[in-house]
């Protein structure tokens, strides 16, 4: 299986080919940390992130070798299992820089970014905050559930006493595919997703929109990740027909080719009419409200990941759609969310309940710390 080496130029987990699971866990620095804890705590995570997505079980003696009358430095669920392409990710959020109550809690206030604030509300949010926020963020993904799943438990475990878990979600199902070596996967409404997304053969257009250039010295080359749990109105979707489904989105359901004609990867023609002169790819379509040329020219690399956690009091299932996106500027996702919200068919269907931004520090040297420059 897979390896992704963890000290890179960029963090891993953004173009890399999305791995088919996720744990994202977004974490709230815990009260007394202080800088110099925050910073002990990033160099720690460091460490026992790279040992992971190398393979390894993390501490000096791992899961099994270390004293008989100590708790084992790593939980151990993982061993004997490959890497599976796990890759961490490190995020940090607004809250971090100045606090609910204005507190500058590490002296970084003055670095932030002035992008990286609280996204605003857009119509139709029904954010909770218990499922919105955070002052850190990790995204572990791995084609094995468990390895994604004691990578997260092990950072938490590490953080104990510095920092706690604020919201998690777990994914299975990535809904994009970030390689051209990929088949195209399908969300829970059944269409291809990811099909006009930003590959890890463009570098060209990751260079333009996804990686920050017009930051501060520590982001240069990071980028920032916007996370928002969209619930799926299953029940009422499944009630839908067909042409109605396509409508929604302007794309055939068997192929994903756009409903101006052509296969998979045919380019949209907005233009182009049917019966009644009325188009073929409707003005509440959403790849017509989601598309560059509707958004001057903003794109953005999705990586977001189905789930299904339960059901809810009503016996509805609470499912949907776990949407990750990075972008260099959070602004560009604000432009096309605000688009979205206003006009998308989609909106009938899903429902935002949460919403959370990251400033992604670029990769880390041999040797630092995830977002070293920063400090
Ligand atoms: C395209 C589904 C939410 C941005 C698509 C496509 C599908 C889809 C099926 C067409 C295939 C493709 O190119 O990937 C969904 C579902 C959503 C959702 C089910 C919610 C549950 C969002 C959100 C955004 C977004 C919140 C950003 C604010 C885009 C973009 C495209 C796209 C940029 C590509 C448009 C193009 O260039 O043709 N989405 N989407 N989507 N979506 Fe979404």
């Amino acid at each position: 299986t897979a390896v992704y080496p963890f000290y890179q130029e960029h963090q891993a987990g953004i173009v890399t080919p999305a791995q088919d699971r996720l744990h994202f866990a977004a974490f709230d620095v815990s009260a007394g940390t202080t800088r110099a804890g925050l910073i002990e705590l990033l160099r720690d995570w460091t460490v026992a992130a790279a040992a992971m997505a190398a393979g390894r079980d993390i501490g000096d003696f791992g899961a099994v070798s270390g004293p008989y009358d100590a708790p084992p430095e790593d939980t151990g669920e993982a061993l004997g299992l490959p890497a599976s392409g796990l890759t961490i990710t490190f995020g940090f959020g607004p809250s971090l820089f100045e606090n609910a109550d204005g507190v500058d809690r590490f002296g970084i206030r003055a670095r932030r970014p002035e992008e990286l604030t609280e996204l605003p509300h857009f119509p139709g949010d029904m954010l909770e905050p218990a499922r919105s926020g955070g002052d850190l963020c990790i995204q572990a993904c791995a084609d094995d559930p468990q390895v994604a799943v004691h990578a997260i438990r092990n950072l938490s475990r590490i953080a104990f006493g510095r920092a706690v878990i604020r919201w998690s979600q777990l994914g299975f199902g990535r809904t994009s595919s970030t390689s051209t070596s990929q088949a195209t996967p399908r969300n829970l409404f059944g269409f291809k997703d990811g099909t006009s997304n930003i590959k890890a053969e463009e570098p060209d257009a990751a260079d333009g929109h996804v990686w920050v250039r017009d930051g501060p010295a520590w982001l240069a080359g990071g980028s920032y990740l916007v996370a928002r749990r969209i619930r799926m109105t299953i029940e009422t979707w499944d009630r839908t027909i067909l042409r109605e489904q396509e409508a929604v989105f302007g794309r055939n359901k068997g192929e994903g080719a756009p409903l101006s004609g052509g296969t998979e990867f045919t380019t949209p023609d907005f233009a182009l009419t049917g019966r009644a002169d009325l188009p073929l790819i409707g003005a509440a379509a959403h790849v017509r409200l989601a598309h560059p040329s509707r958004n001057e020219g903003i794109r953005m690399l999705r990586r977001g990941y189905n789930f299904v956690d339960g059901t809810d009091a009503l016996g509805r299932l609470d499912a949907g759609l776990f949407f990750i996106s990075f972008q260099s500027n959070p602004e560009h996702y604000t432009a096309v969310q605000l688009n979205l919200a206003r006009h998308d068919a989609l909106n009938e269907y899903i429902r935002h309940v949460g919403s959370a931004l990251f400033a992604v520090p670029p990769g880390t040297a041999h040797g630092s710390y995830v977002g070293s420059a920063l400090f």
